[in-house]
């Protein structure tokens, strides 16, 4: 083994006996690179929001242009060359592995594919919800943060089994919630409840939210059909069974409003037949293998909004004014020959609502 390698190894033990296990997790989340790229988890999950914003990314890059952030993945070509991508998205390359039965058209032979995908907020997710990843591709936190430290870390050094339960215990602990009001619930308090509004385009807003179903007029409970329960992350029982669903599409990766580069899918169904999909992200298709899920990605929790933009797995909504207007544009074309349409007045009371969300 190197010796600097050795120096780590030794200094992360020290460390490690020294600390004790939550401020183990911090210290392996904060500051140990495992002797990789000089990342760590707080490179890219900011202490306050969690995540990523290209106005972050932007003020690092004026303090120092060779901010970690700025490397590999997080470059415009993935060899960390061009910032221009992170500081107008804020995306990552992401590099997801094909399923056996699916290929690319343009490139027969390759067996991964890179995508790009927005930072998911490290606030409330780990603590309060189970799915990991906008295609809900990795079974645990610890394997998550073995392969953040592999992938975004390109670490030389293996963490241990212990060093990934710390890390994954810090990660659901005080630090990483939005509210008060979070971290009460994760620690066993109430259940938090939707907030009334206070002032008339938000007690409006509401409605949206509200678990409520009229056939005739399908706006008020339109967002509580998928965003529902108390992060506001599953389906509700107005909705298709299961009541609890995870996943569905709304249409981010068709509408492609990031402008990420399209690529087409050839999915081998069980009978030996062939589908093709052209999508800038298949999201969960390529984590079941299945064209029926191609688009459909994780229904992320409205809790801490206000702090976690931009928004949708590609960053493609800046405010919380483009979500409203995003819907607006899905809700027109949903129904065939039934538009619902959202008036400007509704899709502010919308954005209003969704701020107060903590
Ligand atoms: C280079 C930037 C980068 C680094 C460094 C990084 N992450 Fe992430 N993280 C991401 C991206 C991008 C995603 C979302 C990817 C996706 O959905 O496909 C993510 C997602 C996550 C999620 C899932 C959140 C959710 O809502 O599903 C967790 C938890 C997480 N990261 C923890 C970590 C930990 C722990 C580390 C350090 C060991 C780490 N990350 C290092 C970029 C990074
Ligand atoms: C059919 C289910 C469904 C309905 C109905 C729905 N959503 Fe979503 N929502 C999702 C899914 C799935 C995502 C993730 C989409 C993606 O990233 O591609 C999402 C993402 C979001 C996000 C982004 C969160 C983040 O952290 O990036 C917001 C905000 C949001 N929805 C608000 C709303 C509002 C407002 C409504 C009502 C107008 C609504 N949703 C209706 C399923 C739904």
């Amino acid at each position: 083994m190197k010796r600097t390698v050795w120096i780590a190894a030794a200094i992360g033990a020290a460390a490690w006996i020294a600390l004790g296990y939550e401020d183990a997790g911090r210290f392996l989340f904060e500051q140990e690179t495992f002797e990789g790229n000089g990342r760590t988890c707080l490179t890219c999950h900011g202490k306050d929001t969690g995540t990523i914003s290209p106005q972050d990314a932007q003020r690092r890059f004026a303090l120092n242009p060779r901010d970690p952030l700025f490397r590999h993945d997080g470059s415009d070509d993935g060899r960390g060359n061009g910032v221009n991508r992170m500081l107008t998205e804020a995306t990552i390359l992401v590099e997801i592995p094909l399923p056996a039965n699916v290929r690319l058209a343009d490139d027969r032979y390759a067996r991964t594919v890179t995508l790009r995908r927005g930072i998911a907020s490290t606030l409330n997710t780990p603590a309060l919800d189970r799915v990991l990843m906008a295609d809900g591709r990795e079974p645990s936190l610890t394997s998550q943060a073995r392969n953040a430290i592999r992938g975004h870390a390109q670490a030389k050094i293996e963490p241990t089994p212990g060093q990934l339960e710390a890390i994954a215990r810090f990660e659901r602990g005080g630090s990483f919630f939005s509210s008060f009001a979070m971290r009460a619930f994760a620690e066993g308090g109430p259940e938090p409840a939707l907030p009334a509004g206070v002032t008339e385009p938000e007690k409006r807003g509401r409605r949206f939210f509200e678990d409520v179903f009229d056939p005739n007029d399908l706006r008020p409970g339109a967002c509580a059909l998928c965003h529902s329960g108390p992060m506001l992350n599953q389906t509700n029982r107005f909705f298709a069974p299961p009541l609890g669903g995870r996943f569905q599409n709304v249409g981010v990766s068709e509408f492609n409003r990031a402008g990420n580069p399209v690529r087409t899918f050839i999915f081998r169904n069980a009978d030996g037949s062939e589908q093709t999909v052209a999508s800038p992200d298949p999201g969960l298709a390529l984590i079941t293998g299945q064209a029926r899920d191609a688009n459909t990605f994780k229904i992320p929790s409205l809790r801490g909004l206000r702090k976690t933009a931009p928004y949708f797995h590609d960053n493609s909504a800046r405010t919380l004014e483009d979500v409203a207007e995003h819907y607006a544009r899905l809700f027109e074309v949903l129904i065939p020959g039934k538009p619902v349409v959202l008036t400007a007045q509704e899709k502010a009371d919308m954005a209003a609502y969704m701020r107060l969300l903590e």
